[in-house]
């Protein structure tokens, strides 16, 4: 426990994506559908896929043992993070696993996560859907002033197992990945300047994957223009309650879902495209694993000093919405 301090931190950030590429010219194979088409309606000219028509079974005795594949990429993700912070998972006091495609229904996935890095302090999963990581770094921001003193923060996903691989109107959209970032008790104001979260469960249909059914299904265009409008109310109010500006934020970390949602967020709050973390072109929507992706890239290629402003926003299945303002201070010192 870190009586007495109050501020926390994102000192550490990692990423794992799975080894097989799928190119749009991958898709194109399974039905009707162009690079051309996909990219201009989506900006995404490949994806990662740990599972699914392009990926061959691992050889049986794999060193992974049993462990379930978003277990395996939240596991490496968080792995480096906690190396790079030359901590161990002795040192962790909760990890908080966000995924909306877990390996089991019972138990949670961040079970084998926590027992591959030997983190005793408490585990759960978050399903918030895409804006599965806001909720859980807002979540660990409120465990480290309750006095927790380190949160690991993973997304985690492995669309490809839930992916409707037949329907041309979504199955281009999604990727594998996962991205951790550690949350740290430090002396001092918190991090975390203002924040807002919600859910319209009226919306389920919008997109649903079903258990044993065909996959996730989803009403593309509606998504799409719903997302807009609940981003960027959510964001304004994050904004607002941490009396800051657009002009403030130096850089916006929004779900990467769709570069055309993402700019026009991004449009309609008034943050100009260089300001705007991006990695869709790569990665395609990996859902909760999509915001610390686009952060660890941002922060790794030195777009982010110490005292910067980060705007992180998503929405998701649900519908859920989440965004936060959060003051950038940068790696800890190991
Ligand atoms: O993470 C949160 C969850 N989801 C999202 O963020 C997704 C939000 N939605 C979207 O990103 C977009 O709605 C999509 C990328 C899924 C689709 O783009 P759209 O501009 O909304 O396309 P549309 O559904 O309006 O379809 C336009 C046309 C149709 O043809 P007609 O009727 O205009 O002749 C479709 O049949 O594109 C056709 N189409 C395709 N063409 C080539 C639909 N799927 C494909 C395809 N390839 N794969």
């Amino acid at each position: 426990m870190a009586n007495g301090i109050t501020g926390c931190a994102i000192t550490s950030w990692a990423t794992a994506l799975p080894e097989q590429i799928v190119t749009n010219f991958d898709i194109m194979t399974l039905f009707d559908t162009s690079d051309q088409w996909i990219v201009e309606r989506t900006g995404i000219r490949q994806r990662r896929a740990a599972d699914g028509p392009f990926v061959h079974p691992a050889p049986s005795g794999s060193p992974e043992g049993g462990m379930g594949t978003t277990a395996k990429l939240a596991t490496r993700a968080a792995s480096s993070a906690l190396e790079k912070a030359g901590l161990t998972g002795r040192e962790v006091d909760l990890l908080l696993l966000c995924t909306t495609s877990s390996d089991q229904l019972v138990p949670a996935t961040s079970s084998p996560v926590a027992h591959a890095l030997s983190i005793r302090g408490g585990a759960m999963d978050i399903n918030a859907a895409c804006a599965g990581f806001t909720y859980g770094l807002i979540t660990a921001a409120s465990f480290i002033g309750a006095g927790a003193e380190r949160v690991l923060v993973v997304g985690a996903e492995t669309l490809s197992r839930i992916t409707n691989w037949h329907d041309r109107t979504n199955a281009f959209l999604f990727g594998d990945a996962a991205g951790a970032v550690l949350v740290e008790a430090v002396p001092g104001d918190t991090s975390l300047l203002g924040w807002d979260i919600g859910v319209d469960g009226s919306l389920v249909e919008l997109c649903y994957a079903d258990h044993g059914g065909t996959g996730m299904a989803m009403r593309g265009q509606e998504v799409f223009r719903r997302a807009v409008r609940i981003t960027v109310e959510s964001a304004s109010k994050s904004l607002e309650r941490a009396k800051v500006g657009p002009s403030d934020i130096a850089l916006f970390v929004p779900h990467q879902a769709n570069s055309r949602i993402m700019s026009a967020i991004a449009e309609r709050l008034g943050i100009p495209g260089e300001r705007t973390a991006s990695v869709i072109e790569e990665t395609g929507n990996t859902s909760s694993a999509s915001i610390p992706l686009a952060l660890a890239a941002a922060a790794d290629a030195g777009r982010l000093t110490p005292g910067d402003l980060v705007l992180f926003a998503g929405f998701g299945a649900g519908m859920t919405w989440g965004s936060a303002v959060w003051r950038w201070t940068g790696a800890r010192a190991s």
